[in-house]
């Protein structure tokens, strides 16, 4: 079975990711320091898949202790780097620790990439690139805007310094620029499990729902929208987890493909925050407790993907719908509740 190293894979979408290459026969390492996630959610990808995976608890910023993983795993023949601090307030405040972190690490990965001629590389981008774009939806070839956060920056500057790195060797790269990844895998088994309070609105809203948090805001009703309030593209983790299978296998099939290739993964519907709130409350039969709020800085308007070329070149397929993504949320919320800490991270057993 061809070994795919995936980075971050202890995290919410790594995690989903693992899965779905597993259910697709690839074998799967993970290499994730668990700063910012726990090793137990590997015991909910085996509930899922009954497959055991490898762990390396490796700070990618750390060269040695990352080229020691690729010395013991010279199989691998594809790479896909989540791993990456990503909360856009937080990159405000903290901006020389967002560029140590994201870009010492993507730069550690992509020389391990080269010394041990890896031939695939697939790198967690964002629709975070596209700034607040002057038409709607985006497409690939949308020019990007200056980076709204020292998060989106990094981003950009790491598809920057992908594209020249592919310009030399002979690995090949593809650029995964997700819009609003939200839901948990239909099984319950592994979710989002954001640390303190969720910047993003869907855990949120579930937070809210079950009391974790006693009142969600709205960060502002007076957008240029039709009800007001921002605009999103949100899709679900596990559409986006079969994208990135897609992604290696398309790298696979065309061998004499181009060097770098991108593509933008969203569902193609813009959903408003009011709307994301309705959705919800339909699915989980409660209202939610919610105010109006002021702006958030650096909230782009509305933004939502054209998603023709990755539905036409790597034959991906948008399964879940708003409902899929609101009603598997809120049954990983009330599993997380109901179970209490269900990855106990000194023993990261499932409980
Ligand atoms: C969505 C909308 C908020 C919380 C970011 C990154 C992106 C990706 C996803 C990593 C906005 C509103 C939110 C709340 C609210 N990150 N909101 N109340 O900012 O679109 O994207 O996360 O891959 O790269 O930029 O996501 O979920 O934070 O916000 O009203 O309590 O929900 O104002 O309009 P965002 P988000």
């Amino acid at each position: 079975m061809a070994k795919i190293l995936v980075t971050g894979g202890c995290g919410y979408i790594g995690s989903h990711t693992i899965v779905d290459l597993i259910e697709n026969g690839y074998d799967v390492v993970s290499i994730d320091d668990n700063s910012r996630s726990s090793e137990g959610i590997l015991n909910g990808i085996e509930a899922i898949t009954g497959k055991s995976v490898k762990n390396y608890k490796v700070d990618l910023c750390n060269y040695d202790e990352t080229m020691a993983v690729f010395q013991e795993n010279t199989d691998i023949v594809g790479i896909i780097h989540f791993a990456a601090y990503k909360a856009v307030g937080e990159s405000v405040h903290f901006p020389l620790m967002y560029f140590e972190n994201n870009l010492f690490s993507l730069i550690n990965l992509l020389k391990c990439t080269q010394d041990f001629e890896v031939p695939y590389f697939v790198f967690s981008s964002s629709c975070t690139v596209y700034g607040t774009p002057q038409i709607i939806p985006v497409t690939e070839a949308t020019a990007t805007q200056p980076a709204e956060s020292p998060y989106g920056a990094t981003k950009q500057m790491g598809e920057q310094i992908i594209q020249d790195a592919a310009r030399v060797g002979n690995t090949r790269y593809i650029l995964l620029r997700y819009f609003n990844p939200v839901g948990a895998h239909p099984s319950i088994s592994i979710g989002e499990m954001p640390l303190g309070r969720p910047a993003n609105l869907v855990p949120a809203i579930t937070q809210t729902a079950v009391g974790k948090i006693d009142k969600l805001t709205v960060f502002g009703s007076d957008y240029d929208t039709r009800d007001g309030s921002c605009m999103r593209d949100f899709i679900h983790v596990s559409d986006i987890a079969h994208a990135h299978t897609l992604a290696v296998e398309f790298l696979a099939s065309k061998p004499e493909g181009p060097k770098l290739d991108t593509f933008n993964l969203g569902s193609g519907n813009g959903v408003t925050v009011f709307e994301a709130i309705k959705a919800f409350e339909k699915v989980s039969g409660q209202p939610l407790n919610y105010e109006v709020g002021e702006r958030r800085t650096g909230d782009v308007e509305a933004i939502y993907a054209d998603n023709k070329k990755a539905v036409e070149e790597l034959g991906w397929q948008v399964r879940y719908n708003l409902d899929d993504m609101m009603r598997t949320a809120w049954a990983w919320e009330q599993k997380l509740l109901h179970q209490g800490a269900l990855f106990d991270s000194q023993n990261s057993k499932l409980n």
